[in-house]
């Protein structure tokens, strides 16, 4: 049995292998290790699908291992760029823009790698809110921001040799913060080496002592950038004119259709267009790809064309992949499709070029892709449905011609193609940046104006980010970061989120905060279509915390039913609960912050407590919410023509001046759609709201909202609504 199991385990191995060495960029992997060896920085492009994610990083931990091997035999000081040295500098980091691809290309690479281990050992992953690795890790996939927050602890990043950069072209916020980060890292590295090296050639007694009390610094950086689009002039100009080192790849002809009209309800376009494939190409052989928005528009689509594809021959099997999936969901649009099925896989533009689908023959690009977009002005963040560039359209083409001939159905007309934007616009001149500089504060760089940004950012947009931490009371006047900023830099969220968690003390609801944040971080709590949730008068946040105090009390093996029941997504609030788990752990990691209760409470004394406990709890948690959110504040438009019955109330917000509708989705919904008052619907005597998140779809709207005084508002925001003292 045990052999069998062994033989087994061999004859995957080896399918793996030969499955391996056919990948395009086997054919180039001298020439690339040489390559990297050489340089202190390349830029690797190669097409989609070519192995760059999961074959790079093997063969760079490789190269590393053989290097120290020569070293220990040779006994002597190597003459390499490559990392030899036994602590430092011996782990492969691979960054990945989004959680979904980190965690299933470690997956992968921990198969391939073949040690016999499990994910976590030799290979594994850190991404938010989940670290699946250990002290035998040697190779770390990471999302981009995980890794910048690892540079807080370690400035130098020195347990890594080298460190991979995949996706460059997304051009996402954290890969640019990343790539200017790193950069400077380099710098670093390269600086210390040399003060050691002065230290040597000085021979006296006293520095001797000195320099053996040091320990070594870590060897030189190395970075490779890894992108699938061809114009990566910007990356090399910013590397000092580093190579870009080309891989070819194999591609098939893709024949391309255009609507002749345009078509609004894209959703309908999309299910007509794969029956109509499934149809037409009855007799070939072939999955469909279909890029969409979001996870709601994947999962309703996904419901029709599993209905309507059960009497089709082939018939449809239907697979989705977005980002808030869970990853052995995930792994399914690897699998292959059962005999007389076709497989038809819902995406968002994960599937573009960080993961690679084996058997797509056709895809259906509806053109359109989900972007949080930030404006400066108003200090509002959005997230919307825009049109994709130009480069994203053919990227999706190209999915379809990677094993055989394909063909791609553009949603759209060969007019809007061609008044699509080039290239995607890089996030950072699109959003807010406040996490970013607050991060930037808290790794020491103090002028943000000055840090290596690949693309410079708007003064404008740094200096919104400033005023904003200003505000949240984490910088003091000199625009340095203050206790409270340090602290908030620690929380692996938003600084207003932060800002909450920091305010929570105060207000002797840091468990409940958290529990609130956990709830906001995951997504679509929501999944039935009754609800059997008692909803909060105040709004959303309290409905949240009750939600997930009742999840709690349930027993654990009663938690999945009692979900269901409840019209709860079991999922999401499993996931509530280890992200509360972390940021829980996040707040123990805090220096001072059980001190400064205890001070606190001192000061307070007696009486304030007393009164605190009287006031309401529901307060209290809602003033900490506005204590960080106050810049989500709206107050409500009084509509005065008295005919609006049934019409849903306007807000405007107080910054900016934006005007808004509270979401459908929201508690707070019903109470503002009729004619009444938030007064009367809710028994409080404010107008104002604070909210998490605006949409826009034919209007602006804002989700997770919850009723708030005016006054905490001059209170909490001072730096912004107080009178000047
Ligand atoms: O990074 P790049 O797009 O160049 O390629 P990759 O992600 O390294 O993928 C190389 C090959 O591995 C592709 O043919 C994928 O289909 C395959 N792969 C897989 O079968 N399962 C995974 N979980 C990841 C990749
Ligand atoms: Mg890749």
């Amino acid at each position: 049995m045990v052999e069998e199991q062994k033989q087994k385990q061999q004859r995957f191995r080896e399918t793996i292998q030969r499955q391996r060495e056919k990948l395009p960029i086997y054919a180039s992997k001298d020439e690339l290790v040489a390559h990297i060896e050489q340089n202190e920085t390349v830029i690797i492009l190669g097409e989609t699908g070519s192995g760059k994610t999961t074959q790079i990083p093997q063969f760079v931990y490789e190269r590393m291992m053989t290097m120290k091997k020569e070293n220990k035999n040779n006994n002597t000081e190597f003459e390499s760029n490559f990392p030899p040295r036994k602590e430092k500098g011996t782990m492969v980091a691979v960054t990945q823009p989004r959680r979904v691809a980190a965690v299933s290309v470690a997956k992968r690479v921990s198969q391939e790698i073949g040690d016999g281990g499990k994910l976590g050992d030799l290979v594994g992953y850190g991404i938010r809110f989940d670290d699946c690795s250990s002290e035998q890790t040697r190779i770390k996939f990471f999302t981009d921001g995980m890794l910048l927050r690892e540079a807080l602890n370690d400035p130098l990043l020195s347990r890594y040799g080298a460190i991979l950069v995949d996706e460059a072209h997304e051009r996402t916020l954290q890969t640019d913060f990343l790539l200017g980060t790193l950069k400077a890292i380099q710098e670093k590295r390269r600086m210390n080496i040399l003060e050691k090296d002065d230290d040597n050639d000085n021979n006296n007694n006293n520095n001797k002592r000195k320099k053996r009390k040091k320990r070594p610094p870590p060897p030189p950086l190395k970075l490779i950038i890894m992108s699938a689009t061809l114009d990566a002039s910007s990356f090399s100009d910013f590397f000092d004119a580093c190579p870009i080192i080309y891989i070819k790849g194999r591609t098939f002809p893709v024949e391309t259709y255009y609507l002749k009209e345009p078509e609004e309800d894209y959703i309908d376009a999309a299910l007509c267009s794969v029956m109509q494939i499934n149809e037409d190409e009855k007799d070939i052989k072939g999955d469909v790809l279909v890029f969409l928005t979001g996870q709601e528009e994947i999962e309703s689509l996904g419901k029709l064309l599993t209905q309507r594809g059960k009497d089709t021959y082939p018939q449809l099997n239907v697979v989705l992949l977005f980002a808030a999936m869970p990853a052995e969901e995930q792994m399914k649009v690897f699998e292959e499709t059962p005999k007389g099925t076709r497989k038809i896989v819902l995406a968002t533009n994960i599937a573009e070029t960080s993961l690679t689908i084996p058997g797509i023959r056709y895809v259906v690009d509806t053109g359109l892709t989900k972007m949080r977009t930030f404006k400066a002005k108003s200090g509002v963040e959005e997230l919307k449905v825009v049109p994709i560039a130009r480069s994203q359209a053919t990227q999706r083409c190209g999915r379809a011609g990677r094993e055989a001939p394909g063909k791609c159905y553009r949603l759209y007309t060969e007019d809007t193609m061609f008044s699509l934007a080039e290239q995607v616009v890089p996030e950072l001149l699109r959003t807010n940046l406040a996490g970013v500089v607050l991060m930037l504060k808290a790794m020491g760089v103090n002028d943000v104006l000055t840090f290596p940004f690949i693309d410079k950012p708007s003064t404008e947009g740094l200096l919104r980010s400033l005023e904003l931490l200003y505000s949240l009371g984490a910088l003091d006047d000199k625009g340095e970061l203050n206790k409270i900023g340090r602290q908030m830099s620690k929380f692996p969220l938003e600084p207003m989120a932060c800002k909450c968690i920091i305010e929570s003390r105060n207000q002797k609801c840091t468990e409940e905060i958290v529990a609130i944040l956990a709830m906001l971080s995951t997504e679509n709590v929501f999944v039935g279509r009754t609800i059997q949730v008692a909803k909060h008068k105040t709004g959303d946040h309290m409905t949240l915390l009750n939600l997930y105090a009742d999840y709690s009390k349930v027993s654990r093996n009663g938690k999945k039913k009692w979900c269901n029941s409840h019209g709860v997504s079991f999922r999401a609030m499993n996931k509530a609960e280890k992200i509360k788990e972390q940021l829980s752990r996040s707040i123990g990691h805090i220096e001072d912050w059980d001190e400064d209760e205890e001070k606190d409470e001192e000061r307070e004394g007696e009486e304030k407590e007393e009164k605190q406990e009287k006031e309401n709890k529901s307060v209290r948690i809602r003033k900490a919410l506005t204590a960080g959110f106050f810049m989500n504040a709206a107050k409500k438009e009084s509509i005065s023509d008295g005919s609006g019955g049934g019409s849903n109330s306007m807000f405007v917000t107080l910054i900016g001046g934006n005007r808004l509708f509270v979401h459908p989705s929201s508690t707070t919904f019903h109470k503002f759609s009729s004619r009444e008052t938030a007064k009367e619907a809710v028994g409080i005597s404010s107008s104002y709201i604070i909210f998490n998140e605006l949409i826009r779809t034919n209007k602006l709207y804002a989700r997770d909202v919850s009723v708030i005084e005016g006054e905490w508002l001059t209170e909490f925001g001072s730096r912004v609504f107080g009178t000047q003292r």
